[in-house]
């Protein structure tokens, strides 16, 4: 794959303009729309105020925006629509995610920012093994809506929950459409706004979102190299207790940490005196590089108040769109209502492959594994020699790296990352407290040559963010 075709370059002010021109012509930016200020602009961009200034003019010369003193620039209205201006949006372009256009087009982008882990064959060897007698099966014996899940599928991992050392029945199994609607549904089941959460900071993004969303109190608690500071939670819990306690003990997203066995015991002993839900999320417990394999907390205390997330992503491929939550009958027969309300339950042909997957958890985890040790081999030698100044904790597992770069602002050095063409998510997005502002997460999941490519790009950018390197770099051409 050839990344570099439709990169944008040449001096950056033209880089902007040709931005803002193609949203403008897509519609995407309507006529009306007030833009960003040209300061609010730089600033979002990491660039000097006279490339936004210029690039404004440009397109004012052309017609595509409008400028009045005192009243900002605008998207040039239709001339029919003139005197009849609109307020279309207060603050467009002011935010990271409108500003990440600009400068790159999308082909032109090395992705750091997400990740996800690559499909594995074996679903593909799995899923082309479902004939079209098993379908005829499938739609004979079932009219399609099961809110709770396929009854073989719940059955299949009840039965890998008790193998490993956790009895289960399969209606302690609510299967969902990934772990992240596990969370959404568990969020409308337990908690309302306005109630206090307790997440690990940093944390995984999207549960900061749904705790967001839901209007939650987040209540973040400092997680180390051995997972989430569980003296710190019974502190917080003392002065005032959460309704529930987000944690990912095995393999943290996105600093790789596993949380150690007696810092397991005081979370559930904690979360329980208080009695508050305790969700523990397992995505990544099947990517743990050494030692033995860990069991669920609810395996320490099998109460009604813990409830556990997984999921088929990481282990075999996020497009199955298949989670799961296991807890006890009565929690899951209130969040299997909650679960029908929603979608009337997950595509059986999903549920049909995922079953037959669960007979490959071990072989899936050993190839994962063993793919994921060598990444993590390759990106912290590329590191430790174009980048010697960043560190990082070596992670117990998972697919990523959590990154420590020194003194660095990462909302703006991710903006001079997308000039060389690699997208890194600023740290800040991990955390509900406020830290994280000077780290990112890299994945080391991606191909070998593409984590090279993004690892050379990335030192040539952070040479320019120290003001030491030059600003017009050419990109080189990565072929994977
Ligand atoms: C910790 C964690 N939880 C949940 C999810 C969502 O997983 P799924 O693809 O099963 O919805 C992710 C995805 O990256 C994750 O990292």
């Amino acid at each position: 794959m050839l990344l570099e075709s439709g990169a944008r370059t040449g001096p950056l002010h033209r880089r902007v303009s040709d931005g803002i021109r193609e949203l403008v012509d897509l519609g995407e930016l309507p006529p009306g729309a007030l833009l960003a200020s040209e300061r609010d602009l730089a600033v979002a961009l990491a660039v000097s105020r006279t490339t936004v200034v210029t690039a404004y003019q440009t397109l004012h010369q052309e017609g595509r925006l409008e400028r009045r003193q005192g009243s900002g620039t605008r998207v040039s209205l239709p001339v029919a629509h003139h005197g009849a201006r609109e307020t279309v949006s207060a603050n467009v372009l002011a935010g990271d995610h409108a500003a990440t256009p600009f400068l790159n087009g999308p082909l032109a982008t090395i992705d750091f920012s997400s990740a996800a882990l690559p499909f594995l064959p074996l679903v593909a060897d799995v899923a082309s093994s479902v004939t079209r007698d098993d379908y005829l099966r499938l739609g004979g014996e079932h009219h399609g809506y099961h809110p709770r899940g396929l009854p073989a599928l719940r059955e299949r991992l009840a039965g890998w929950y008790t193998e490993s050392g956790l009895p289960t029945t399969p209606d302690q199994i609510l299967i969902t459409n990934g772990a992240q609607q596990a969370l959404e549904i568990i969020i409308a089941g337990c908690v309302q706004p306005g109630d206090g959460v307790v997440v690990e900071d940093p944390t995984y993004r999207g549960a900061i979102e749904a705790f967001d969303q839901a209007g939650c109190r987040i209540r973040p608690v400092r997680c180390d190299e051995n997972g989430m500071d569980v003296a710190a939670l019974a502190r917080l819990a003392a002065a005032g207790p959460p309704r529930l306690v987000y944690a990912q003990s095995t393999v943290h997203n996105p600093t790789g940490a596993v949380l150690t066995p007696d810092r397991r015991l005081r979370l559930v002993k904690v979360a329980s005196e208080h009695d508050a839900v305790l969700v523990e999320d397992t995505v990544l417990a099947g990517t743990v590089f050494d030692g033995p394999s860990l069991q669920p907390l609810a395996a320490i205390d099998d109460n009604a108040r813990i409830l556990t997330v997984g999921s088929m992503s990481k282990l075999f491929w996020g497009g199955l769109r298949l989670g799961w939550i296991r807890g006890s009958t009565r929690a899951i027969s209130r969040l299997a209502q909650l679960k029908g309300f929603s979608d009337l339950g997950t595509s059986l042909v999903s549920q049909q492959i995922a079953a037959r997957l669960l007979d490959h958890m071990d072989e899936a985890a050993e190839s994962r594994r063993a793919e994921l040790a060598v990444g993590r081999e390759h990106l912290t030698r590329l590191l430790a020699e174009h980048l010697p100044e960043w560190t990082w904790t070596e992670p117990a597992g998972g697919p990523s790296l959590w990154v420590a770069l020194p003194a660095a602002d990462t909302a703006h050095f991710a903006q001079v990352a997308l000039r060389f063409g690699v997208a890194i998510l600023p740290g800040s997005v991990f955390s509900a407290g406020g830290l994280g502002a000077d780290h990112t997460r890299l994945p080391y999941s991606l191909p070998h040559s593409v984590i090279a490519a993004g690892v050379y790009r990335l030192a040539r950018a952070w040479s320019v963010y120290l003001g030491e390197g030059p600003e017009h770099v050419p990109v080189v051409s990565v072929t994977t």
